[in-house]
């Protein structure tokens, strides 16, 4: 069994992107800007906008983080989203998910500029990775793909199994393998046996947000398993949703949580802000 070592990619992805924003400055005098709207008090939230500025300043990418509060209008947030469209200094917008109730989210990622789309959670971005064209790649499932590479695991001809069908990583996560010839199974809440669908899969990607979903007896021998979700349990453990334990001893290659596809996420912004800047 071999461990997917995400918080190691990670780190020599953002040296790579490091100099290449460095030589941008250099040769273009461009610097990569983001902007990032918070809205509300989501602690989670806050701790991943918080990882993703933080990720930003150590490449040299500049990022500035509008929060706003809870009760502020969809108008408002728009509004923000227009100037941003219009600044020459941003290449990326990134709106943290999720919105609170009474503000549309689809109205309001359709306001962004695809081109600044760095989520690539516009339905252009999303239209165009279905049709397996260039776009914006949502993170979470294009740092599954770049882990995948870097391990040399080849998905065309692979049965795999995504399980968790969100719009921002279990349907995009099924078309980048689908794009690359795996033959894709899409489970979700309503799916009849889990397990059936599971226990085929040569690589098997659980991203539901459910401590232990995935146990031992639900996984192939030899597969490949990604684990996408984390938890916080009541004792302030982080862990995903695959039980790492019993399940890793079946596995050939195996995500772990912390330290698996989390830092790649925060890794592929940087590398999405850098790609719209470079289109700049
Ligand atoms: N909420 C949970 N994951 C994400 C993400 O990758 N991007 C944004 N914008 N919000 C999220």
């Amino acid at each position: 069994m071999t461990i997917l070592d995400g918080k190691a990619l990670s780190l020599k992805i953002k040296n790579e992107i490091k100099e290449e924003v460095a030589k941008l400055k250099k040769e273009k005098n461009i610097v990569p800007g983001l902007a990032v709207i918070l809205v509300g008090n989501d602690p989670a939230s806050h701790t991943y906008v918080k990882m993703k500025a933080k990720a930003c300043k150590e490449v040299g990418i500049y990022s500035i983080t509008h929060e706003m509060p809870e009760s502020i209008s969809q108008d408002e947030i728009i509004e923000t989203i227009l100037m941003m469209n219009k600044n020459p200094n941003i290449d990326g917008i990134l709106v943290q998910l999720p919105l609170p109730n009474h503000i549309d989210t689809t109205k309001i990622l359709e306001v962004i500029d695809p081109k600044k789309d760095v989520d690539g959670f516009h339905p252009y971005n999303f239209g165009r990775l279905n049709q397996g064209l260039d776009s914006f790649v949502p993170c979470t499932p294009l740092g599954v793909m770049e882990l995948l590479k870097e391990y040399k695991i080849d998905v065309k001809g692979k049965d795999a199994c995504v399980v968790g069908a969100s719009n921002i990583v279990g349907k995009p996560m099924a078309a980048l393998l689908l794009n690359e010839f795996a033959t894709v199974d899409i489970c979700h809440i309503f799916t009849k046996d889990l397990k059936a669908h599971t226990k085929n899969a040569d690589i098997l990607v659980v991203g539901v947000g459910k401590p232990n979903l995935i146990t031992e007896d639900m996984v192939k021998d030899g597969a490949i398993v990604i684990d996408i979700g984390i938890n916080k349990l009541e004792n302030g453990k982080i862990v995903g949703d695959v039980d790492f334990e019993n399940v890793s001893k079946k596995a050939s290659f195996i995500t772990p949580v912390p330290g698996g596809v989390g830092p790649m996420t925060i890794a592929m912004l940087l590398k999405n802000t850098l790609k719209a800047a470079k289109n700049r």
